[in-house]
This record gives structure tokens, sequence and C-alpha cells, in this order.
């Protein structure tokens, strides 16, 4: 999907669908880091005009994501807890070069990859039969948000960078980003 290059391990999804509360709780971290990030990005990068106008557009959608899924908690009688982190996330931003102007292309393209594997996962979760109906179509509807998230991501890329440069990248953080799916343990957080 998306280019990833390795199918997320087939038990994930079992196990998420057999503790769906934590998987909640840490699906509502993920949307609102989602959010932070653009966020971020616009620190990062002001004076890009193009990046700017798509992370508000991104920071908008995230945040309503984050509403849905803490609605779905609330609706189930269940508080959020503290984030307990994502090993995922913080090993692939572990190689976003140290220097500019790589590194903004590898802010753009960690990010693409992360839209890009949690679309594979609401894919998973909403093919689910385990998991009750209408929670299957909310995912449903949030792989489509997050695939036009990465899009977002990968067309910003290319809008500032050379595309073969883009393209090198890509294929070499995709490498790096299935080497991490395939040595993390299956755990009920979206990304685990
Ligand atoms: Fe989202
Ligand atoms: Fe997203």
């Amino acid at each position: 999907m998306l280019g990833l290059k390795t199918a997320s391990n087939s038990e994930w999804v079992t196990i998420a669908a057999a503790n769906l509360e934590q998987i909640l709780i840490d699906h509502a971290h993920c949307e609102k880091k989602a959010a932070a990030n653009g966020m971020a990005m616009i620190a990062r990068y002001p004076d890009r005009d193009q990046l700017v106008r798509e992370m508000i557009a991104l920071i908008k959608e995230e945040t309503e994501h984050f509403e849905f899924i803490f609605e779905e908690l609330q609706r189930r009688g269940v508080s959020l807890t503290r984030d307990r982190g994502d090993r995922y996330v913080q090993e692939l931003s572990g190689h976003v070069n140290k220097n500019e102007p790589r590194r903004m292309l590898d802010f753009l393209l960690v990010a693409a990859l992360i839209e890009a594997r949690s679309c594979e996962r609401f894919s998973l979760l909403s093919k689910c039969e385990d998991i009750p109906a209408d929670l299957r179509t909310l995912y449903h509807e949030l792989l489509a948000s997050e695939a036009g998230h990465y899009r977002a991501f990968t067309d910003l890329a290319r809008a500032y960078f050379p595309r073969e440069e883009v393209q090198q990248r890509l294929d070499e953080l995709l490498d790096i980003e299935a080497a991490i799916v395939r040595q993390l343990p299956s755990e009920p957080t979206m990304h685990g």
C-alpha cells in the first residue's frame, strides 16, 4: 500500500481487536501528534508558503480526527491516559538528516511514511470482523484522509526538491521503514 515495502505482521490486527480501548487511546495520541507535527513544520519553515498552506489544512483534519477518537473513547466511558510514546515514529525520525536542506526533505518524507503506514493499519482494522461495525466505518473514512496526507507530504517534497532526489531518498526511507516494522513486537498500539 502506497509503496510500503512490507505488510504488517498478520497477528497485529488480532492483538489490536482484542485490546480496542488501548488502540483507541494510542490512536488519539497519534492524531494529536500529527496535528502537532503540522505546527512544528510551520515553526521550522515559516517562509515556505505552500508548506504553510498544506499544514494549516492538515492540522484542521488531524485535530478533527483527534476529536472523533476522543469522542469514541468518551462513548465507551474511557478517559485518555498519558501518551506512552511511539517507538516506530521515534526510530524512523532518528533517520532524519541533521543538516538542511536534506533535513526538510526527510521531515516531509518521514511524515509521508507515517501516514502511509497508518493508512495500511486503518485498512486492516476496517476489514476486521471482530471490531464493531461503526468503528470499522470510521477506520475506513480515516484511511482515505491519511492517504490524502501521504500525497500532500510527497507533493510538498516534489515542490521543493528535484524529482530524482525525492524518489531516491523515498526509496531509502521505505527500506528503513520496512526494517523497523519487521523488528517491532506486535503490540496494541497503532504502530506497534
Ligand atoms: Fe489523522
Ligand atoms: Fe494524517
